[in-house]
């Protein structure tokens, strides 16, 4: 859409003053203003950032029956010096545009996806709380709206983007369960897509294993369920015996933002990472043989995720959780270049302010 304008229709005050920044659930308020743009006949008609409001659309968009949905999710930050930064943009614009073209939808292009989101988060700033560990969590996403009961592509789409104020997250250790009888992904299917059914074909297993008192599931491999994949909506990391050990992404598991920022700085303090299968058998016997295993969840909410108890053929082992864990200094590591406490020596922190605007709220 090169050329193209995202209108700017803005609230005359902003109510994040309003919000009880103490007290409240993740996800349940968006902000004042919402990116909409459409796309039909092959292309992308109109974008705008408008005041949040309710959507309209048909009871035949293809999207409330045949699953054409892709989203992502993404971090702002009010950094230490006061500066407005956002995570990894160009990781989540290119993991967008992979997860649309795995569901046959076209892809947003850059200009949209990146600078809509630039000038959403910089309207939404006052949502960043100066509160420590604070965010905004920002959510884009594409459905397929075009009006047929037809199984077939859908010629029309919303692509959209909310955002919503996070807190900061303490990620209290969790007990789960290898899950060996349910599959989250096959090779051949849409695993490695952000697309709305992975998630809601996850809740039945979930929610088992939540009623036999887990926090979540270990995904493994669908044709063996002898090898690990994620864990609930998390890649899954181990360090066993200080050696970091994680499965690839392919197309069974999700490519993490966050596994691969920690793959990174984990070499660049110099422990040894192996990235490979790793099978049920070698984690059993790491526990029998008295090696010291840490093993977490990683992803952008929690980043990093401590398993305490893992739960596999009913028989309960017990993954190290202690302050000096390992896994504590990635996130500690991660957790500061987020929120500008340690130098970015990665590129990952986007600032909008210093990169694309002469003074705020303008692009330069
Ligand atoms: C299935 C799944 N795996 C892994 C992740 C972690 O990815 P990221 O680190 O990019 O948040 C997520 C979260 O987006 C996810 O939904």
């Amino acid at each position: 859409m090169s050329g193209m304008e995202i209108k700017m229709q803005t609230k005359s005050q902003n109510t994040a003053d309003q919000f009880n920044f103490d007290q409240f659930q993740f996800g349940v308020k968006a902000t004042d203003h919402i990116l909409v743009a459409r796309y039909r006949e092959g292309e992308w008609q109109s974008a705008a950032i408008q005041p949040f409001e309710h959507l309209s659309i048909s009871p035949l968009a293809m999207c409330l029956h045949y699953g054409q949905t892709v989203f992502e999710g993404l971090k702002a930050y009010k950094q230490v010096n006061g500066e407005l930064s956002i995570f990894r943009l160009d990781r989540h614009y290119e993991r967008m545009n992979e997860s649309l073209q795995r569901m046959a939808m076209p892809n947003v292009p850059e200009e949209l996806f990146k600078d809509g989101i630039i000038k959403l988060v910089e309207l939404e700033k006052e949502w960043i709380s100066d509160r420590e560990g604070y965010s905004l969590y920002i959510r884009p996403f594409m459905i397929a709206t075009e009006e047929r009961l037809g199984v077939s592509i859908s010629k029309e789409y919303l692509f959209m983007v909310v955002c919503t104020p996070m807190a900061a997250y303490y990620a209290k250790p969790l007990k789960v369960k290898v899950e060996r009888q349910y599959t989250r992904a096959a090779k051949g299917g849409v695993g490695a897509a952000k697309n709305g059914g992975n998630y809601g074909a996850a809740y039945y297993p979930a929610n088992l294993a939540q009623q036999e008192g887990f926090d979540q599931v270990i995904w493994t491999d669908a044709e063996t369920h002898n090898y690990v994949e994620e864990s609930g909506t998390m890649n899954l990391m181990f360090i066993v015996d200080g050696v970091l050990l994680t499965p690839p992404t392919g197309e069974t598991i999700l490519s993490g933002v966050t596994r691969d920022s920690l793959i990174q700085i984990a070499k660049d303090f110099g422990w040894q990472v192996e990235v490979r299968p790793i099978s049920l058998d070698e984690i059993k016997q790491a526990f029998d043989i008295g090696k010291k295993v840490e093993a977490f969840g990683v992803g952008t909410a929690a980043v990093v995720a401590p398993f305490e108890l893992i739960q596999l053929d009913k028989v309960n082992y017990q993954p190290y959780v202690g302050d000096d864990a390992q896994m504590y200094q990635l996130k500690q590591k991660l957790t500061a270049i987020r929120s500008g406490a340690e130098e970015d020596t990665y590129g990952w922190s986007f600032k909008p302010i210093t990169n694309c605007y002469s003074d705020a709220g303008k692009m330069s």
